[in-house]
């Protein structure tokens, strides 16, 4: 199988591309990325080295971008990773959301039906459900929580979700969806709390804890997300959504200590709140377990592996700190053809 992967150069879509060559997952991979702040051609040095991978930089809101990768390749699945995905900046700039995460998907989905009724597979969030108090139990987010999006990034995610459901209904194009809680692991760029709390621990500089740090989140190692649309790609049935997460929810202030302490080092502040700052996310995942999926990583072992990696990947991250990374995604500019 050829799988096309948009975002390939980013946090999630570097993970798969990991996993999936390193497993023999796929025959071949194709990743196309558009090189925003966000990706990063060193998170992808090891597939460039894999004859089975090829990487084109493209935007998948152009139709002629996405229409070359097409015509070129011939993809058997197309799995979108490709977004715009931190909170903040969405409400900073909201128009580039709705570019890329509304109108990309829209380009993908028609190149998907033009070029032989391609499988889609969309990478969404939790967060387009919105949020659950504080201190609740048992009211977990199933795939039937009505969508209550709270911020932009959100909202663009929910309304990429309609349009690919739509798709399938309207048109038969087989499309599934995972919408996953909060990943971690290597490669995850710091402006996210759990690489941008490690990369302040490590540079001696006070962690800034939104509001109160109640907020709690539903953790996954991204790995286990990955192995989840892995299944969902095999076995997934078109047109379903399909909930994925840990069942590991932990304020941000559990998190920061426990980085801390893992450091064994560090200190965090308190700064002002997140405008409109969902308070709690929890999935429940039981229908993605219903395909044979589970994650494998608890968030102790994970966290444990996720400092180790920042700790031995300094320049990966400082590269990202100190632009230098910009000068290497240059390099590729020339690999769109
Ligand atoms: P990321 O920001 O690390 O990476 C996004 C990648 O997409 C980057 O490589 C960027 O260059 C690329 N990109 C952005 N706009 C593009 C465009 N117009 N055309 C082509 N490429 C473009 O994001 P991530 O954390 O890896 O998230 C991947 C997907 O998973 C997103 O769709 C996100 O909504 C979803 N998701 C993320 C999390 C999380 O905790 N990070 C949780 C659930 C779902
Ligand atoms: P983030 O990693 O941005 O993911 P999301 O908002 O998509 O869940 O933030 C995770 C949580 O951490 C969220 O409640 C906001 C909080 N946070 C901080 O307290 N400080 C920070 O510097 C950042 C980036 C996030």
């Amino acid at each position: 199988m050829k799988i096309l992967v948009t975002g390939g150069a980013g946090f999630i879509g570097g993970n798969f591309i990991a996993c999936a060559l390193r497993e023999n997952r796929a025959d071949e991979i194709v990743c196309m990325d558009k090189l925003t702040y966000a990706g990063n051609m060193h998170t992808l040095s090891g597939a460039l080295k894999d004859p089975r991978f090829r990487f084109y930089r493209g935007d998948i809101a152009c139709k002629k971008d996405v229409e070359e990768v097409f015509r070129k390749e011939s993809p058997d699945a197309v799995i979108n990773f490709a977004a715009e995905s931190h909170v903040d900046r969405s409400i900073a700039h909201p128009s580039v959301f709705l570019k890329t995460n509304v109108s990309g998907v829209g380009v993908l989905l028609d190149a998907c039906r033009k070029y032989g009724n391609v499988r889609f597979h969309q990478v969404s969030t939790d967060e387009v459900y919105g949020d659950l108090p504080l201190g609740g139990k048992g009211d977990a987010f199933t795939e039937d929580s009505p969508l209550r999006p709270s911020s932009p990034y959100s909202a663009s995610k929910a309304s990429a979700d309609l349009l690919a459901l739509a798709y399938s209904r309207t048109y038969g194009l087989p499309v599934t969806l995972s919408r996953c809680s909060n990943n971690y692991g290597p490669f995850q760029f710091p402006e996210k709390l759990i690489p941008l709390a490690l990369t302040h621990i490590l540079r001696g500089e006070p962690v800034p804890v939104y509001g109160t740090g109640e907020n709690v989140r539903d953790w996954l190692f991204a790995e286990d997300h990955c192995a989840a649309i892995r299944l969902i790609l095999q076995k997934g049935e078109p047109g379903r959504v399909y909930n994925v997460g840990g069942r590991c929810e932990r304020s941000n202030l559990e998190v920061v200590r426990a980085l801390i302490s893992a450091v064994g080092k560090g200190e965090y502040t308190f700064v002002a709140d997140r405008p409109g700052h969902d308070l709690r996310y929890a999935i429940d995942p039981s229908f993605a377990e219903s395909l044979g999926w589970a994650p494998k990583v608890p968030f102790e072992e994970g966290l444990q592996r996720t400092v180790a990696w920042y700790l031995s990947h300094e320049e990966w991250w400082k590269g990202i700190l100190d632009g230098s990374y910009r000068a290497y995604n240059k390099e590729f500019y020339g690999s769109k053809r």
